[in-house]
């Protein structure tokens, strides 16, 4: 395993759609652990390919306290939505920035887990807020661009583990 450079902010990559994975390649797999290596030791939630400079529809999620719980979702789809949630959101990909999003407060997925075997996911709250901000990346979507109000820095004595870094 080894950690990948993560592509920042207003890096075009970051706009670009990813392309679906057809089958588990070994540069995929690799992929996938660099994804997850590179997402705890930034201390995030959540990173797509695209963040890591890699056009394809990958996506690694751990909002678990203890960060061992960790979710690979290969062509993620969203296939249902419910209710609202308006909170914090941030980005590894927008570094010192936070601001207020509103997304479904629950949303259910449809994947490939790294088996490439079809699985339902279903997400509430902060899990669910992060399908949505991960989907989004991989269709060259910033949460920046939905932000309300004005994007914020993040001032070290304000940060705390509920601040939301994916
Ligand atoms: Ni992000």
């Amino acid at each position: 395993m080894a950690l990948r450079e993560i592509r920042t902010y207003p890096d075009e990559i970051l706009n670009k759609i990813s392309k679906p994975v057809t089958e588990m390649k070994p540069r995929f797999s690799e992929l996938i652990d660099d994804m997850l290596e590179t997402m705890y030791s930034s201390g995030g939630v959540g990173l797509a390919a695209v963040q890591v400079g890699v056009l394809r529809r990958i996506v690694v999620i751990d909002v678990s306290p203890e960060a061992d719980s960790p979710m690979v979702l290969i062509n993620p789809e969203i296939i249902e939505m419910d209710g609202t949630q308006t909170g914090d959101e941030g980005c590894l990909s927008v570094p010192g920035k936070h601001g207020i999003v509103t997304r479904a407060m629950t949303c259910k997925v449809k994947c490939l887990n790294r088996d490439m075997e079809e699985v339902i996911l279903e997400g509430e709250g902060l899990l669910a807020r992060c399908f949505q901000h991960e989907i989004d990346h991989l269709d060259g979507k910033m949460y920046v661009d939905k932000v309300e109000g004005e994007l914020e820095n993040v001032y070290q004595e304000d940060f705390d583990e509920e601040d939301l870094e994916d």
